[in-house]
């Protein structure tokens, strides 16, 4: 929310430049000179991308990036993306006096060199300088002249130390972007003498100390974002005197003390974001008198709700959530509110009868967590746009409004963990594009209606823990899209139907009354990872084909009256059926009731509608997903003795890697033969086999089998994945599994990687070493994690997104080096270039954030969130899932009680020293920042690891 404000800011004042200001100076005299140093100029830029080259473009003029006057002289330069290296031709642009604006943002800068300063520091008509998204490290240098200077744009870059006078010479100074820098100090109060500053953008650095009052001594001042530093103290009162102020974002700093009741003065504010410090103390009255956007979320505010806050008629969002607040929703709420987050509050009495006939635009309502009572009112039906209705955990009581089957636009509701009655409304079919329904942990009653399969988009449905009676309607099958179904706990009784065939996170049907033989149509579920059918009177035996689902990691039956003989299985699937007396187990002993061996799924629920997307795939087409079936059992246990299947036949092979070492190590045939044999088989997960080849000289190798003729995989054909491969390959990060080189078989791809020798950092972590890894371990591969992803998502082309980041895609080269892997997933599966109805929901069970169910969008915020689950298992030893609860939320109950966060690490580690402890608790704090349940205030990669830094 705050970061990405800067481009925003900007905007106005580069229109501004390059369209009105043009004309007024002229400077003609100079163009012969102009066009000598447009010539030096050219021969000293690597500008590949638009050569600049006088011979074809005899005026410099019509040059990329080159603005000029009528009369042809230069005034503005953008030699953005140009792939620039060194900093030598920056002088050089000072020779042309007549200069307005110069952008060399999005290059390889390194320094702004003295010479440039002094030279261009006397170019009096220079009014804009753009150095964004380069690699100027060191400090900021200190600008002499520019005496018309009004845009300074220095952000994304890795500049440090503290600011004092460097930029107090800049007299018409309006615009001063320092974000995501590694500045630190005190924020800097001389920012030009005139204090003509408008815009102040200081986001996402090292600030400490409180926030300076002198800042409003600059009258002028328009937008401030001081979000995400290290600030503390209070908000100076005198802010409220900055009489043009529009936009003020103090998010995720520690600042404390009450919000000023002077900011209700401020006419001109339209958004204010205060969330994630520690402000205390009660909301001010008619704070929101002129706001759109406010955002309080993640304080310690006390007291209730002002009646006046909700009912101004600017106000477009509130965001209350995770405060102490208590009383009521206030009856007067402003018909233009789009989004409001009162979550996790003590708020209590009866939920409104909000009418939308006054509330036309409520689009988000989230009031779960607090002590609301009474029924959900009917009249919340008339919400038209409404699309995530939250009354997750509260004390409604009374039967759910069958008015709300009236809201077609209803995405998400959740309605579990309260005391609702009453049967479900079957008018919840009409509901066509939710995606999300849980009103489990309730006392609903009757049978589940049959017309729930009209819902063709829903992927998760929990009903767990009411008291549903009768059979589950055969009309289930239909639920095309459904990954998750949750119906434990209830009273549903007689035989289970066909299942729908897209099932993967679980098929849970445990404590109910189900009797006879486990169905044989269970085979269908090709991609389901738990099955749960424990605490039933299912008879019978143990069918042979669940030993045989591939994807199953999970499989629950006890307390059933099951015998016959257990079938072998797989050792990566958790086997409880225990509770079952006539059940022989003449396996081996590592299946067995509770067993340590359980290895979490690491599944990304993809499902797609196949049909034309599989006929695009070129190469791969239907006809060798019938082949691959066969290839795929390769990897069943029944299978592994008699290995000698053919190698996959080879289409093309490539080396990518430069490293002449690795270029001659790798051999295609020997690594062909290597990935025929079931026992080279190190690792599985959902989208990758990975198998260890030693090659001729001795040196072992990962090779990674890519699952792909798995339905999955949206390849448009083997050129665009191999021009992926040679992309990725060029990375160089030390904690970056790149592939070195690819090998493109009839219905596979394999991909060559350096060998890590110690596994996964989940099965170091949670595996038979369990307790293996001290902290300096810990927090060395938490930092090394970090710098993988932060290197990943800040590539300067394109960030490079994981589809499914977890404990188990992370390698460990040694206990302190991890790379992370799997990177390529995003570019080979990527959901948003798919076109037909593919819908997503990437990531592993545990690692996957709450807003993908329905953005259904891969995200830098959402690979933070799963990294923050990555950095909770190194805190607390625990795996992201266990007892059927993600390990994010256990924590996240914790951390509005910082006292109690002692509890959430793993004691074996934290009671080594006090200091240890005290890191760890730091590292907590990231750690929570990171899984936030919205995406919005989690700190980027970049903030994370400099977090991660100081937590030392
Ligand atoms: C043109 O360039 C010459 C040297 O290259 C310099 O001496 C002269 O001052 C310049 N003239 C103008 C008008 O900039
Ligand atoms: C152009 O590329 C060469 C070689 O890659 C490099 O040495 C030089 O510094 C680059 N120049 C600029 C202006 O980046
Ligand atoms: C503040 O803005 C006004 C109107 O744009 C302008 O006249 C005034 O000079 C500015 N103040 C300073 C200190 O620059
Ligand atoms: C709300 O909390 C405050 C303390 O923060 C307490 O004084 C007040 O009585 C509470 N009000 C209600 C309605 O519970
Ligand atoms: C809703 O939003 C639209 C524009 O987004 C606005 O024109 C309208 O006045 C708002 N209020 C209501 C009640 O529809």
């Amino acid at each position: 929310m705050s970061i990405s404000s800067s481009a925003t800011f900007l905007s106005p004042f580069f229109f501004y430049f390059f369209f009105f200001s043009l004309c007024p100076l002229v400077f003609s005299q100079q163009s012969s000179n102009q066009t000598s140093t447009m010539i030096t100029l050219s021969q000293l830029l690597n500008n590949t991308a638009s050569p600049w080259d006088i011979t074809r473009q005899r005026d410099p003029c019509s040059w990329k990036g080159v603005q000029c006057t009528g009369s042809s002289v230069i005034t503005n330069l953008s030699l953005s993306g140009f792939g620039l290296v060194t900093s030598d031709f920056l002088p050089v642009v000072c020779k042309i006096g007549s200069l307005q604006a110069l952008d060399v943002s999005n290059n390889q800068l390194s320094s702004i060199p003295n010479e440039f300063i002094t030279s261009c520091g006397g170019i009096h008509g220079l009014k804009l300088l753009n150095f964004s998204k380069n690699r100027l490290v060191g400090s900021l240098p200190t600008f002499h002249g520019f005496v018309g200077l009004e845009i300074l744009d220095l952000s994304y870059n890795s500049l440090s130390g503290k600011i004092g006078l460097e930029l107090d010479q800049l007299d018409s100074l309006k615009s001063l972007h320092l974000s995501r820098n590694h500045f630190d100090g005190s924020i800097p109060t001389n920012l030009g003498k005139a204090k003509a500053l408008e815009q102040l953008d200081l986001s996402v650095n090292n600030f400490q100390g409180s926030i300076p009052e002198q800042l409003a001594d600059y009258g002028n001042l328009t937008h401030i974002d001081l979000s995400f530093n290290n600030l503390s103290g209070f908000i100076p009162g005198r802010i409220g005197e900055l009489s043009k102020l529009e936009v003020l974002i103090l998010s995720s700093n520690n600042l404390n003390g009450g919000i000023p009741a002077n900011f209700s003065k401020l006419a001109t504010l339209s958004r204010f974001a205060a969330n994630q410090n520690h402000f205390s103390g009660s909301i001010p009255g008619e704070l929101t008198r002129y706001l759109k956007i406010l955002d309080l979320s993640y304080n310690k505010l006390t007291g209730s709700i002002p009646p006046d806050l909700l009912s101004q008629p600017n106000l477009q969002m509130v965001d209350m959530s995770f405060n102490l607040l208590n009383g009521t929703i206030p009856k007067d709420i402003s018909s233009n509110l789009v989004r409001l987050r009162l979550g996790s509050n003590s708020l209590s009495g009866e939920i409104p009868s909000l009418t939308c006939a006054t509330l036309g635009n409520l689009t988000y309502l989230e009031l779960e967590n607090n002590s609301f009572t009474g029924m959900i009112p009917q009249q919340l039906s008339s919400c038209q746009n409404l699309t995530l209705l939250n009354l997750a955990q509260n004390y409604l009581t009374g039967s759910v409004p069958e008015q709300l089957g009236n809201l077609s636009r209803l995405q998400v509701l959740k309605l579990q963990l309260n005391k609702l009655s009453g049967e479900i409304p079957s008018q919840f079919a009409q509901l066509q594009v939710l995606s999300t329904l849980n009103m489990s942990r309730n006392s609903l009653a009757g049978s589940i209606p049959s017309s729930i399969s009209n819902l063709q988009k829903l992927t998760n449905l929990n009903l767990e823990g009411n008291t549903l009676s009768g059979t589950i309607p055969n009309s289930i099958s239909n639920m095309s899209s459904l990954i998750e179904l949750q119906l434990g706990e209830n009273r549903l009784r007689g035989t289970i139907p066909m299942m729908p065939i897209n099932l993967q996170i679980s098929l849970n049907l445990s404590s109910n009354l189900f009797e006879g033989f486990i169905p044989n149509s269970l085979r269908r579920l090709t991609v389901l990872e738990v099955l749960d059918l424990s605490n039933n009177k299912f008879s019978g035996e143990i069918p042979d084909f669940l030993a045989e689902m591939k994807t199953l990691t999970q499989l629950i039956l006890f307390n059933n009256q099951l015998s016959g003989d257990v079938p072998k299985f797989g050792s990566y699937v958790s086997v409880n059926f225990s509770g079952n007396p006539n059940l022989r187990n003449v396996t081996t002993p590592n299946i067995s009731a509770g067993s340590t061996n359980r290895k979490k799924s690491v599944a990304v629920p993809i499902f797609i509608a196949l049909g034309a997307a599989l006929l695009t795939l070129g190469v791969v087409t239907v006809v060798t997903l019938a082949i691959s079936r066969r290839f795929y059992r390769v990897n069943d246990e029944q299978l592994q003795l008699g290995g000698d299947l053919p190698s996959p036949q080879v289409i093309h092979g490539n080396l990518l890697t430069a490293n002449a070492i690795h270029r001659s190590n790798i051999c295609f045939t020997k690594a062909m033969e290597a990935v025929a044999d079931p026992l080279n088989i190190t690792l599985k997960t959902r989208f990758s086999t990975y198998y260890k080849a030693i090659m001729p000289s001795g040196v072992s190798y990962f090779i990674k089998k890519l699952n792909w003729s798995d339905k999955i995989f949206q390849l448009g054909s083997h050129d665009k994945f191999e021009q992926e491969l040679e992309v990725l390959g060029k990375l160089n990060n030390s904690n970056v599994m790149t592939p070195l080189a690819y090998v493109l078989t009839t219905d596979s791809a394999y991909l060559f990687y350096e060998y890590a020798s110690k596994g996964t950092l989940f099965d170091v972590l949670h595996g038979s070493l369990e307790n293996a890894l001290d902290w300096p371990s810990r927090y060395s591969i938490a930092v090394g994690v970090a710098q993988g992803l932060a290197f990943l998502h800040g590539c300067t082309s394109s960030p490079i997104l994981l589809l499914d980041l977890s404990s188990k895609n992370i390698m460990l080269k040694s206990m302190k080096e991890p790379q992370v892997g799997d990177i390529e997933l995003c570019k080979v599966i990527d959901p948003s270039k798919s076109t037909g109805s593919l819908s997503t929901v990437a990531g592993s069970v545990g690692y996957i954030p709450p807003e993908y169910a329905y953005t259904m969008m891969v995200t830098m915020a959402g690979n933070v969130y799963s990294f923050g689950v990555v950095l909770l298992e190194l805190l607390t030893g625990k795996p992201a899932v266990s007892e059927g609860m993600e390990l994010a939320k256990r924590v996240l109950r914790y951390s509005a009680q910082q006292d109690k966060w002692d509890h959430i690490l793993d004691f074996n580690v934290s009671r080594t020293s006090i200091t240890v402890r005290s890191q760890m608790l730091a590292v907590l704090k990231v750690a929570i920042a990171c899984v936030n349940v919205s995406p919005e205030p989690r700190p980027k990669m970049k903030s994370v690891l400099r977090l991660l830094l100081n937590a030392r």
